[in-house]
């Protein structure tokens, strides 16, 4: 992802991240992937986060409004952090995407200045969702640096 590709697409990239960008900082992977194309492929094709929407969509027409909101805490990104909303205004956001373990990333997506975004997420953010209650995830932990791309 160091090649001469990212730097290339980097100022285009930076006129589309600064138009996609949307609801206090968050930006949405696939303006991430604008730079970093091979993570936004890898992590496309195998995380599961990536799809995440569709397990809530799945099971949607059974859920009470109240029911739904609760999924989205752990199926989209930002929710409740000024980043998903709903699937009408912020689609960009209903998958677990980049900046789920990143953090908000419109600063940082804004010319791509390393220093405006976390590179190695902590074991807490992940807890967060992958908690005992959802244990079937549980070994996790050993996967930090491979559940992502
Ligand atoms: C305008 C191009 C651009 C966009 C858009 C962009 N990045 Fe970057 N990113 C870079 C550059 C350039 C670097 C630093 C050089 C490198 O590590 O290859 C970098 C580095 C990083 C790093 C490593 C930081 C470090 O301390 O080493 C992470 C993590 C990252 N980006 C995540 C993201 C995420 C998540 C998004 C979307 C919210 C994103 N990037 C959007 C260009 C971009
Ligand atoms: C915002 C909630 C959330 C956070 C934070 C989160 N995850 Fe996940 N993760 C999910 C959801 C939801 C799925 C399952 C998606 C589905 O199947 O619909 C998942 C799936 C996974 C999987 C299954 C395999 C795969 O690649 O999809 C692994 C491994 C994983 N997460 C690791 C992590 C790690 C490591 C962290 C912390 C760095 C983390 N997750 C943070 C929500 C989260
Ligand atoms: C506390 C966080 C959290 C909440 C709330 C949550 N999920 Fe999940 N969900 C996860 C995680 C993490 C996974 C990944 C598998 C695992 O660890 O059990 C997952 C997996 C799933 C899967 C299985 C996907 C697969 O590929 O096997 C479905 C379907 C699903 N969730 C639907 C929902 C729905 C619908 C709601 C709301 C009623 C919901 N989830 C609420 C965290 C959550
Ligand atoms: C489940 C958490 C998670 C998600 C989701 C995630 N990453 Fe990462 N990312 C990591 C971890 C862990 C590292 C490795 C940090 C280290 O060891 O230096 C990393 C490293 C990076 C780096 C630094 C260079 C490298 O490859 O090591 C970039 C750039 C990056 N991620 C971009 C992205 C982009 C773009 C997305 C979305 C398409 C994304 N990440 C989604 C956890 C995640």
């Amino acid at each position: 992802m160091r090649g001469k590709s990212i730097l290339g697409s980097a100022v285009l990239a930076v006129l589309c991240a600064v138009s996609l960008a949307s609801a206090e900082g968050y930006v949405g992977s696939k303006a991430c992937g604008e730079c970093h194309e091979a993570e936004y492929a890898r992590f496309q094709k195998h995380s599961k986060k990536a799809h995440s929407w569709e397990s809530v969509k799945v099971m949607a027409s059974d859920l009470t409004q109240k029911e739904l909101a609760n999924c989205y805490e752990c199926h989209t990104t930002g929710y409740g952090k000024g980043g998903f909303r709903s699937y009408e205004s912020t689609p960009e956001l209903a998958d677990v995407g980049c900046e789920t373990c990143h953090g908000a990333g419109a600063a940082h997506a804004d010319g791509g200045d390393p220093s405006l975004i976390r590179r190695v997420p902590e074991v807490e953010q992940c807890q967060v969702c992958h908690n005992a209650e959802r244990v079937q995830d549980f070994d996790f932990k050993p996967l930090i640096h491979s559940g992502a791309h």
